[in-house]
């Protein structure tokens, strides 16, 4: 008999010497997954607090240095009232709550977009968890909140424009790395994998230029439902892809 996913348990099967070195995940179908339930959409954001603990505490359990969850989009502002309102008390509420598993896993908190267009008691509590993880050496999990990555890329293109006026650097000098050091991103490798749940196939505005070469996982289940043996088999599938960066298999096996 064939086993089923639930059954498998993945975190075996993985080659720990040949992790991802940065997983970034569109965590997707809070709403949906509410729905069936027959509940209101707030009711699906608070049951996804719980899968991004098996996500994070997944990643740091195996030893992945880099975990970026998409958290709320730019496009997310243009939700009803209630709804954006309810997911920013949430985010006070988790932050205040997780700190000290954070702390426990060994994991430092960061965050990614335009921090400022949070409410004040947000910016707050996000502050101060991720100066008190500051220290951490284990996991970096990097929350991106009010985050556009066509934003990122015209605050990238608006600096080194500024630096070019400037006289500080020639047009002749802009290089993929000066780019990439320029963005949001810039102490972070790009990411190998990206993972999407609620069976959505698109990167909805997410981090555009470093997914160039990322492997692209789109998960059925909604998020809410997500496990640390869904992350662990996106790993393993990941570890048993080829990666051939333009050339041939012949050059990569070779
Ligand atoms: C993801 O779930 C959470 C956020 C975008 C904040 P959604 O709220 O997008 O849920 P669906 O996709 O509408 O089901
Ligand atoms: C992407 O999900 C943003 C986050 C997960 C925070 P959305 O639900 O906002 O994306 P679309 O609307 O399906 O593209
Ligand atoms: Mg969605």
């Amino acid at each position: 008999m064939e086993q089923t996913i639930e059954q498998i348990s993945y975190k075996e099967l993985l080659a720990l010497d040949h992790l991802p070195q940065h997983i970034a995940i569109i965590m997707d179908g809070n709403g949906r997954w509410a729905k069936t339930q027959g509940k209101h959409r707030i009711f699906g954001h608070k049951n996804g607090v719980k899968a991004v603990r098996e996500a994070s505490e997944g990643c740091a359990e195996i030893g992945v240095k880099h975990l970026t969850l998409y958290a709320f989009s730019t496009e997310n502002w243009n939700r009803p009232q209630m709804e954006v309102s309810a997911l920013m008390e949430l985010l006070i509420m988790t932050i205040g709550k997780e700190v000290k598993t954070l702390q426990k896993n060994n994991i430092k908190l960061n965050a990614i977009g335009h921090i400022s267009l949070l409410p004040d008691s947000c910016q707050k509590a996000l502050k101060k968890a991720i100066n008190e993880t500051s220290n951490n050496t284990g996991l970096t999990l990097t929350l991106a909140l009010s985050y556009s990555s066509r934003v990122e890329i015209t605050d990238m293109v608006r600096t080194i424009a500024q630096k070019v006026k400037n006289g500080q650097l020639e047009p002749s000098e802009i290089t993929p790395d000066i780019i990439g050091n320029h963005l949001y991103t810039h102490n972070i490798p790009d990411p190998e994998l990206l993972i999407r749940t609620s069976g959505e196939m698109r990167i909805s505005n997410f981090l555009l230029w470093q997914i160039a070469y990322a492997e692209l996982c789109f998960i059925e289940k909604y998020w809410p439902d997500f496990t640390k043996n869904d992350l662990f088999k996106a790993i393993y599938d990941f570890q048993n892809t080829e990666r051939r960066f333009g050339m041939t298999s012949e050059q990569i096996t070779n």
